[in-house]
């Protein structure tokens, strides 16, 4: 196999996405589009990706660390201008060349190994990826001659009538031989419609040099949508989500109502998992088998086990053991870590805390930096209050300990095992193990106080 480079292009600003963040990190599916792009490049055994900065240039290599070396395009002067740069770290190589763009983040790998595989079967120094679309508009026309040769691509706004007529596009992805790219690109000129240096041009240059070129034509047209604007790029979310939402379901999980179940890219989910209408998996989540997510819940970063039930609750950088019974509107905050069988009932919220297998808090509490045993009892209406204006504290609960409604447990505290807190108390000294404490004034009763008040 010849080696294999690429250069990823992404120097843009992306005028029409009208935002401060540079278009190639606008997100969907939970990646940024150019690193949508880089992975599926990393899958084709490519040795040296170069991608091309520019525009918030700090942001894009922050985003893509070292998965890429870099160079830098001072002025956006055109595609043909943005590979050039890359000259001084390609020129010496001899391979094949890979140039895609940041802002087309739906290729897959599959899609850039063909294209790399037709480029190495054949003696092209150009394979360029086009697509035939219902609707051509915005993108480059792909011209070819009487025999149905490429000769030449065509930018929308340099294009004639016959050329804007025809459906088959630059999809802006290409396979080169490096050496004759940056000859080639060395001819370029910017003497058209937009003043730019057209990377394009290159395929009639190196026709008239008497090389051939050749085009792979994509199969599924889906794939080349080239995100420009935001309505393109919800565009390209659908597509994605949809890709994704399939996979799952062909692998054995349920998705009640698929077009309104959003995914991200790095979620596992098990086998016979059933995901209602409306839930959010965001972030390295994975999901175990048996489970039910029910509808708009979210989820993000979390590890979840098998026979988990969750209703319409958020769940945040967690962690959940099998046969959990979460919601409805429960909030685990990140750090949570929630051990077998425990149940976490409405309006329950839990932060940076650990909570025993088989605990339960039904109602209407607030667990926040505590450590708390197995088989607890955690009351309606309990607080763990783990902050004294200043700093936060823990506090902690042992082994089947009985904590009773609208306790408030102020940290640093400890409760003991087979400890029985009374409904009400205010818990500011440690508990010995099976004791009860009660802190709360005697009950006193006023008799006949109804009457007391007729005759004030
Ligand atoms: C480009 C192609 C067009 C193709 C389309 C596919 C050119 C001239 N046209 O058009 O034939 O149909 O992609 O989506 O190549 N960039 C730089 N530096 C620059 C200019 C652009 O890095 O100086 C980057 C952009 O960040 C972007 C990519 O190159 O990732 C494409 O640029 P864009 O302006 O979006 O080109 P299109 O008009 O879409
Ligand atoms: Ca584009």
């Amino acid at each position: 196999m010849r080696k294999r480079m690429a250069v990823v292009l992404a120097a843009g600003k992306g005028t029409r996405m009208k935002s401060q963040l540079p278009k190639m990190l606008h997100a969907i599916n939970g990646l940024s589009m150019v690193e949508h792009v880089v992975r599926a490049v990393q899958q084709n055994h490519v040795e040296d990706i170069v991608s091309i900065v520019g525009y918030g240039a700090d942001q894009v290599e922050a985003t893509l660390g070292s998965s890429s070396s870099y160079a830098f395009q001072a002025e956006q002067l055109g595609t043909g201008h943005a590979v050039l740069q890359a000259k001084d770290l390609l020129i010496d190589k001899e391979g094949s060349t890979l140039v895609i763009c940041g802002d087309t983040p739906l290729l897959t790998s599959e899609t850039l190994n063909k294209l790399f595989e037709t480029h190495e079967n054949s003696s092209s120094s150009a394979t360029v990826l086009t697509a035939i679309v219902g609707d051509s508009t915005g993108y480059g026309r792909v011209i070819r001659d009487e025999n149905q040769t490429v000769v030449k691509i065509v930018e929308q706004k340099d294009a004639n009538a016959s050329e804007l007529a025809v459906r088959e596009i630059n999809t802006g992805t290409y396979v080169f031989d490096n050496q004759k790219l940056f000859k080639a690109l060395e001819k370029v000129t910017n003497d058209n419609a937009q003043g730019e240096y057209y990377l394009p041009d290159v395929i009639e240059i190196m026709k008239n040099d008497g090389d051939t070129v050749s085009a792979h034509i994509l199969e599924d047209m889906n794939e080349a949508i080239g995100v420009n604007d935001r309505v393109a790029l919800a565009k390209a979310g659908q597509i994605l989500t949809k890709r994704i939402n399939d996979y799952h379901m062909r692998n054995g999980i349920t998705l009640v109502n698929p077009t309104n179940t959003y995914i991200e890219v790095d979620v596992e989910i098990g086998q016979d998992t059933i995901i209602e209408a409306g839930v959010s998996l965001k972030g390295k989540t994975t999901i175990g088998s048996n489970c039910v997510i029910g509808s708009n819940s979210e989820i993000d970063s979390s590890v979840i086990a098998d026979y988990v039930a969750i209703k319409q609750s958020v769940i945040e950088y967690s962690q959940i053991a099998e046969k959990v019974t979460i919601g409805p509107f429960a909030h685990l905050r990140p750090q949570s870590v929630i051990g077998e069988e425990v149940h976490i009932g409405n309006f329950v919220e839990v932060k940076n805390s650990n909570v025993g297998a088989k605990t339960k808090a039904g109602h209407l509490t607030y667990i926040g930096d505590a450590d708390i045993g197995q088989d607890v009892n955690v009351g309606c209406g309990t607080i763990f209050v783990n902050y004294d204006g200043k700093h936060k504290h823990r506090s902690k609960v042992g082994d089947n300990a009985f904590i009773g409604c609208n306790a408030n447990i102020v940290a640093p505290v400890e409760v003991g095992n087979r400890a029985f807190v009374a409904a009400g108390a205010t818990i500011t000294k440690n508990v010995e193990d099976e004791a009860l404490a009660i802190s709360r004034v005697d009950q006193k009763n006023i008799p006949n106080y109804w009457e007391k008040l007729q005759n004030k």
